[in-house]
């Protein structure tokens, strides 16, 4: 077997089962499960149907690049979202199952493990755990940025010495970031475009958050976007991963889709046409719906903002609680360490949140997630109403 393969960590998710296996959840309260981020809103009934009329695709093999009708309806969406003047469906985008497959396999297409010096891919930390698995199954060693909350949790580029930055391949950034909820700048893309194209590096801009945001006239900054806006030409060395799961509560469906910088897709798409990850036919008819529909997204936005809005409500005086830029996610600092806050929180008020600790790794001294929870808002309503309120019990 691949050794690498013992350097993988367990899944944040394995870890929590461990830290409470053998706790009693309080049998007087029904157990509300706020630790993954997976969306619960209902999924619409348009793309339902879609997938039930288009069952005849099941016959056919599907290609890797995905049917010209799903890539314009993605590019269309690109070019309505992004205000972009052009993004060419055959070139600059790639059908994927999801961002987390095509997170991980770009990193086994773009890294040259052969090099002088051992390459290096940056993220930030806490991180998406799929970054570091792609990172080291590639070949590659993770260098991870503290994202700190004196800093607002953004980036600091200035930590990496010259010495890194000539030996990194790949950047992943996450935003809206997943746990902190902070959306990228403008300011902090010109830095990361002017560092990749000094030091040659590819960026893996992980934005599958971007539609879960609260204020309807401000959405989230893209890379494609911030990229044509600074007068750009093209998107040299950039591909943005983005997703229908938390848009339109698919995430069984598998359905993503990678844009950017056509060198690089042109070679991803030779990868994976080895690997053999093409969509299935129905779910892209599903998709491509999915794609051209609006209401639905603001619909669904508008259920996360009423549970953010009621969330605050109770837990602003209690918690050092702050709204997100974006996600579903609060991302809070806890009054006890993280990991005994999670066991109370559990034992005494049957509630699942996700340890900080869990999502990050000790760099530079310090574990940045330790004493932060996440909490997902993705339960009902009234679910997480009542989380909040014995999150508030457990505070006092
Ligand atoms: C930051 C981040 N990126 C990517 C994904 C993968 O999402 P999907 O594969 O459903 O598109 C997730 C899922 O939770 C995530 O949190």
């Amino acid at each position: 077997m691949n050794p690498t393969l013992n350097n993988l960590q367990p899944y944040p998710f394995q870890k929590l089962s461990k830290l409470l296996d053998g706790i009693t959840p309080n049998p007087s309260l029904t157990p509300i499960h706020l630790h993954i981020g997976e969306p619960k809103h209902p999924t619409p009934d348009f793309i339902c149907q879609e997938l039930i009329n288009n069952l005849d695709g099941l016959a056919h093999y599907p290609t890797t690049m995905g049917a010209k009708w799903l890539r314009t309806s993605i590019a269309t969406w690109l070019m309505q979202r992004y205000r972009l003047t052009a993004i060419d469906p055959d070139t600059e985008v790639i059908p994927v199952n999801g961002s987390r497959e095509a997170l991980f396999s770009f990193a086994q297409a773009v890294i040259d493990a052969h090099t002088a010096q051992p390459p290096v891919v940056v993220c930030s930390n806490p991180f998406y755990q799929i970054y570091e698995g792609a990172a080291l199954l590639a070949g590659a060693t993770p260098y991870f940025l503290n994202t700190l909350a004196k800093n607002n949790f953004a980036l600091d580029y200035a930590q990496l010495t010259a010495d890194i930055w000539s030996r990194t391949q790949l950047v992943y950034v996450c935003s809206p970031n997943n746990p902190t909820g902070r959306v990228m700048t403008m300011d902090e893309w010109q830095q990361l475009f002017a560092l990749s194209d000094r030091y040659g590096f590819v960026i893996a801009s992980d934005e599958c958050y971007s539609e879960i945001y609260f204020d309807e006239d401000h959405p989230p900054l893209g890379a494609l976007e911030a990229a044509h806006q600074l007068g750009r030409n093209g998107f040299p060395r950039l591909v943005v991963f983005s997703s229908l799961s938390k848009r339109s509560n698919v995430p069984g469906m598998r359905s993503g889709f990678v844009a950017g910088d056509a060198a690089i897709l042109k070679k991803f798409l030779l990868y994976r046409t080895y690997h053999g990850s093409a969509m299935n036919p129905v779910v892209q008819a599903a998709s491509k719906v999915a794609w051209a529909d609006e209401q639905h997204v603001i619909e669904n936005r508008r259920m996360y903002r009423e549970k953010f809005n009621k969330a605050m409500i109770i837990l602003a005086e209690h918690l050092p609680i702050t709204m997100p830029d974006a996600t579903f996610y609060f991302w809070v600092k806890t009054p006890i360490s993280d990991v005994e806050f999670t066991q109370k929180l559990y034992r005494d008020y049957n509630v699942n949140v996700l340890p900080g600790s869990y999502l990050a790794r000790e760099a530079h001294g310090v574990n940045p997630g330790e004493n932060f929870v996440r909490i997902a808002l993705v339960a009902p309503l009234a679910e997480c109403v009542e989380a909040m309120e014995r999150i508030k019990d457990c505070c006092i």
